[in-house]
């Protein structure tokens, strides 16, 4: 536990009663507009956020965005900023224009970094700009290897921390993190949680996974699923049926 953290005043705010339908977020991993708008039908009313990383957007750019947006979806842009505060504020107000309603920066930007890219996100206060902090395909020799100590717990909390003192409205972590995360640093900002498996399902290639249940418990605000959904026979069931298991 690194020494003087501070802690977060929480003023009230809980992600913790959050609407299921507010928490399932899902990942549009594919390479054409056609294949995320045929993932969008098949899901339906059963998903109201969708996340495009940088494969689709390197694939198709802000057109996909726009069209999400147009037709009423919420996007989450996963780019992962990662520049000179300049130049990360400059994307993160296009972002904004585009009507995004959550983009992803990498805390280790320094505080500067993620002050701008709040700063400019700030004519879209429903915008939450969420920090990335140790990516999950990182061990603690590759932490060590580029020079940064300790347990990857400490890390993530020590990035969180920067990350909310700056502004950001949450962090993107795994189940296996927010544990500690809600318990330093409170309720009040969200948790985005990737590597969910729902309870029964094929856990494909991932290998620390976690049911969406567990990961709600373990303090998760929101959820990210990809391939089960995506890859279903039947995406709307697949959702609904992770929606149940969420409390839908
Ligand atoms: O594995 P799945 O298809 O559900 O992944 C959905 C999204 O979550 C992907 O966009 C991937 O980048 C992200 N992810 C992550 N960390 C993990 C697993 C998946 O950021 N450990």
């Amino acid at each position: 536990m690194p020494a003087a953290l501070p802690r977060i005043r929480d003023g009230g705010l809980t992600y913790r009663n959050l609407d299921p339908r507010q928490r399932l977020i899902v990942a549009l991993d594919v390479s054409t507009a056609a294949a995320a708008q045929k993932i969008v039908a098949a899901v339906g009313e059963s998903a109201s956020t969708y996340k495009v990383g940088m494969q689709l957007y390197t694939a198709e750019g802000p057109s996909i965005v726009r069209d999400l947006v147009a037709s009423g979806k919420r996007v989450f842009l996963d780019l992962k900023y990662h520049d000179i505060p300049n130049t990360v504020g400059a994307a993160a107000s296009e972002a904004t224009r585009l009507g995004v309603s959550m983009l992803t920066v990498h805390a280790s930007g320094s505080g500067k970094m993620l002050k701008a890219a709040v700063e400019a996100t700030s004519t879209r206060p429903e915008l939450m700009v969420l920090a990335v902090t140790v990516l999950t395909s990182m061990d603690e020799s590759d932490l060590d290897k580029i020079g940064m100590r300790g347990t990857i717990q400490d890390s993530v909390l020590r990035l969180a921390s920067i990350a909310l003192e700056n502004g950001c409205k949450g962090v993107v972590a795994s189940a296996h993190e927010a544990l500690r995360l809600r318990s330093e640093l409170g309720e009040a900002f969200a948790i985005v949680t990737p590597g969910v498996r729902p309870a029964g399902g094929n856990v494909a290639d991932q290998v620390r996974v976690v049911t969406p249940a567990q990961a709600i418990a373990s303090g998760a605000s929101h959820i990210v699923v990809g391939r089960p959904i995506t890859e279903a026979a039947d995406p709307a069931a697949e959702a609904r049926a992770i929606l149940s298991q969420i409390g839908a």
